[in-house]
């Protein structure tokens, strides 16, 4: 098979144009890639701090923070504070995708297909193959110690690096605590000339910390069409609606559920899906429809239905015009950030660009830890959250800006 050759039973060497030297090494159920200059967990853990952290602006004692700095080092100085260590309840990253490009942003644009080269660079993504895991692999051994045991973690990909990334998510965070991988549909249908299919999507990798975790089920509005096909019924005071048999597959021995109701017997192999006593306070509502002959079936009506469940593709295009080169779509964290934390808990982004994480869990009423190295990143975030927090006339920006400063300055 072109790709991918197998060596012997417990190897197999992946040839990707970046990516030679990588083995995946199976034990058990286990997957995990091997390559040269893989850190021991041990060592990336013990490393010591080489800077301090510095408070620029703030009290110094908010629940938020946005950090400017390295986020290894960040996430050191976080797992020496006890306040955070073990509390971060989600996590969202958004890191450089390893595309060998230099973002750039001017006055006028921060488009990443419209960039000029005389724009300054927001951050360079030139990390390739194994230097690109190894960096990843590092930063995700580090957050999760920051995570407690009921959290998640979502990190936004593409599909040319997810398969590697998605086996060393496996590698640090369990494969059984894989939930999902999302498929973002990212922007509209594209016209290249390039021989093969137009790429809209990117990757979302959903992990948790435990099999116990937060979530809460997020619920999507019906669209008109999909409420005029699931709801085609009508009644006379112009409520649309569709009926559901009142009885479900399974016998009761001897229940009430297998007893007649009205003088009619469950089918042969069904029971009542409520006991008859329940089923004549529907009828009493008029909840219960009789058909011509004679058989009941409730009513289920458009304008009470709550929503249909998500999938796992989503469509959440970027901004058109964003603030800052790769800004993700606000409305894609506020679903991620709303389904898998409450108010009040701690969400982290530490690769936070402009800052779109830290935004959506400010207006959803979370604390936030956000950070990132560069300067352009920094100044586009500080003004998203000013203009946020103007929204809500809040005197002061809450929240505490710190940065890395070298131990010996
Ligand atoms: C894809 S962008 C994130 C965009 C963000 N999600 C948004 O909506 O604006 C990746 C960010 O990671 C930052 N970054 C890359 N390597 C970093 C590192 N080692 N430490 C801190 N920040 C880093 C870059 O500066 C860049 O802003």
């Amino acid at each position: 098979m072109r790709g991918f050759v197998r060596a012997n039973d417990k190897y197999a060497i992946l040839r990707a144009p970046c990516f030679t030297g990588v083995f995946v090494s199976g034990v058990g159920q286990n997957m995990f890639l091997q390559y040269q200059n893989k850190a021991a967990r041990e060592d990336i853990l013990g490393k010591s701090l080489q800077s301090h952290l510095v408070c620029e602006d703030g009290s110094g004692a908010s629940s938020n923070r946005l950090i400017r700095g390295e986020n290894a080092e960040v996430l050191r100085h976080l797992l020496c504070d006890s306040s955070v260590r073990g509390r971060v309840d989600l996590v969202y990253i958004d890191p450089p995708f390893s595309t060998n490009t230099v973002f750039r942003m001017g006055k006028e644009r921060a488009n990443t297909v419209s960039s000029s080269r005389s724009d300054s660079p927001a951050y360079a993504d030139l990390l390739r193959g194994t230097s690109f895991l190894e960096f990843l692999r590092e930063r995700l051994i580090l957050i999760r110690e920051l995570m407690c045991k009921t959290a998640s973690i979502y990190l936004h990909i593409d599909y040319k690096v997810g398969h590697y990334v998605k086996i060393l998510m496996d590698e640090v965070f369990g494969a059984h605590n894989f939930r999902n991988d999302i498929t973002r549909i990212k922007c509209n249908p594209k016209n290249f000339r390039r021989r093969s299919f137009g790429s809209v999507k990117d990757l979302i990798l959903f992990y948790t910390n435990s099999a116990r975790y937060t979530w809460n089920e997020p619920r999507a509005a019906l669209r008109e069409e999909d409420l005029c096909r699931l709801f085609k019924k009508v009644d006379k005071d112009g409520r649309r609606y569709t009926t559901v048999p009142l009885h479900a597959p399974g016998e009761t021995r001897d229940g009430s559920t297998g007893e007649a109701w009205r003088g009619i017997k469950p089918p042969k192999g069904r029971h009542w899906r409520s006991d008859p006593k329940v089923l004549e306070e529907l009828d009493r509502c008029g909840l219960v429809e009789w058909s011509a002959n004679g058989v009941p079936r409730k009513k289920i009506f458009a304008d009470e239905a709550n929503g249909k469940r998500l999938q796992d593709i989503w469509e959440f295009k970027d901004p058109q015009y964003p603030s800052y080169p790769t800004e993700k779509n606000i409305d894609l964290l506020k679903l991620i950030v709303s389904t898998s934390s409450n108010e009040g808990d701690l969400v982290l982004d530490c690769f936070c660009g402009s800052g779109t994480t830290l935004l959506a869990a400010e207006q959803l009423g979370r604390n936030w830890i956000g950070v990132d190295q560069s300067e352009q990143a920094i100044a586009v975030a500080r003004k998203r959250l000013a203009a946020e927090q103007a929204t809500v006339f809040r005197a002061k920006a809450d929240y505490d800006f710190l940065r890395l400063a070298p131990s010996d300055a």
